[in-house]
């Protein structure tokens, strides 16, 4: 072989692999690493959110999900935040456990050229890539107006409140308000419960003893499943019968857990509050693809009770 020729070799040699090289990296760029940052796996209803994640990101292999659990710890959500923005994922989801707190570490993830989904609980302000979650002024709004109908548009109800340093509790709260306007309803005890059935529990056994006559509380506005079930259970261990007689809302609706007090008579209704994983991982695709999305995307809920649980609740 002469010396042109093995110039000529040597020349395609570098070329191909050149070639190859570029392959491998355009496959590289298609893959993207989304890290989750989750604020408790203690409920029901974030398992069922990371169930959500999960199967929708199975559909994708070019997803690499990372999930962080913050173990119902502020300050562990927010240095797991920053962790992930360290690690440089392609996009960060995060259902917040407070709303101020983890403000800042959304900002900075922003500030680092990180997309942010923020899923279910908000943050404050608007920086942040997009807001996924359901209505919760609405879903307490339609709560209210529903016990409105239940009791004939007088009563008196304990309330069962969220974390109210966490925006649905809020917004829970104050939906709830404009659909009792203008009726005779009173919430004559209302407290903060953190989301937790056993804090639910514990409030509810006060509630009963401060209101202890047989008709004194005639509902239980929980503003969610684990607490309305709490209520009852507090209302049953008190062993007069109360439990029957008082009429016990929640808001949820996970078939297993909330749908099925409505099927075994434990709550009186239930709203849903879809958990948005699978519209998480869809919006993420997108904006990972420089597609635009919406700032705010607003998931429907249902309402469930005795006479519709049997064909799926019924949309509100
Ligand atoms: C779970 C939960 C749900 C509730 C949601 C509000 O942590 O408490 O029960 O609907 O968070 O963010």
């Amino acid at each position: 072989m002469n010396r042109f020729a093995l110039i000529v070799i040597a020349i395609l040699t570098v070329a191909l692999a050149g070639c190859a090289d570029k392959q491998t990296s355009d496959e590289t760029t298609k893959q993207f690493v989304i890290g989750m940052s989750q604020c408790n796996l203690g409920e029901p209803w974030r398992v069922q959110m990371n169930k959500d994640l999960k199967e929708a990101a199975a559909k994708h292999p070019e997803i690499k999900m990372i999930f962080k659990d913050a173990q119902n710890n502020t300050t562990t959500q927010q240095s797991q935040v920053k962790e992930l923005v360290d690690q440089r994922v392609d996009l960060i989801i995060i259902s917040p456990k407070e709303a101020l707190p983890l403000t800042k570490p959304v900002a900075d993830a922003m500030d680092a050229g990180i997309a942010v989904i923020v899923l279910d609980r908000r943050i404050e302000g608007n920086k942040y890539t997009c807001f996924i979650g359901g209505d919760n002024e609405l879903i307490g709004e339609e709560a209210g107006r529903y016990m409105v109908e239940l009791l004939d548009g007088k009563g008196n109800i304990v309330e069962l409140k969220g974390l109210m340093t966490s925006t649905p509790a809020v917004e829970r709260h104050n939906g709830f308000m404009k659909g009792i306007e203008g009726s005779q309803i009173k919430i004559i005890y209302s407290v903060d419960c953190h989301w937790l059935e056993p804090d639910a529990r514990r409030e509810m056994a006060s509630a009963l003893t401060r209101f202890p006559g047989a008709g004194d509380i005639d509902a239980v506005y929980a503003h969610n499943d684990p607490s309305a079930h709490g209520g009852y259970t507090a209302a049953k261990l008190e062993g007069k019968g109360r439990e029957n007689a008082i009429k016990f809302v929640g808001i949820d609706a996970l078939p297993h857990e909330g749908v099925a007090y409505v099927r075994d008579g434990i709550l009186t209704a239930t709203f849903q509050y879809p958990t948005g994983g699978s519209e998480a991982i869809e919006t993420a695709l997108k904006i990972l693809n420089g597609e635009e999305v919406e700032k705010d995307i607003i998931l429907g809920t249902r309402v469930f009770t005795a006479d519709n649980v049997a064909d799926g609740g019924q949309a509100l």
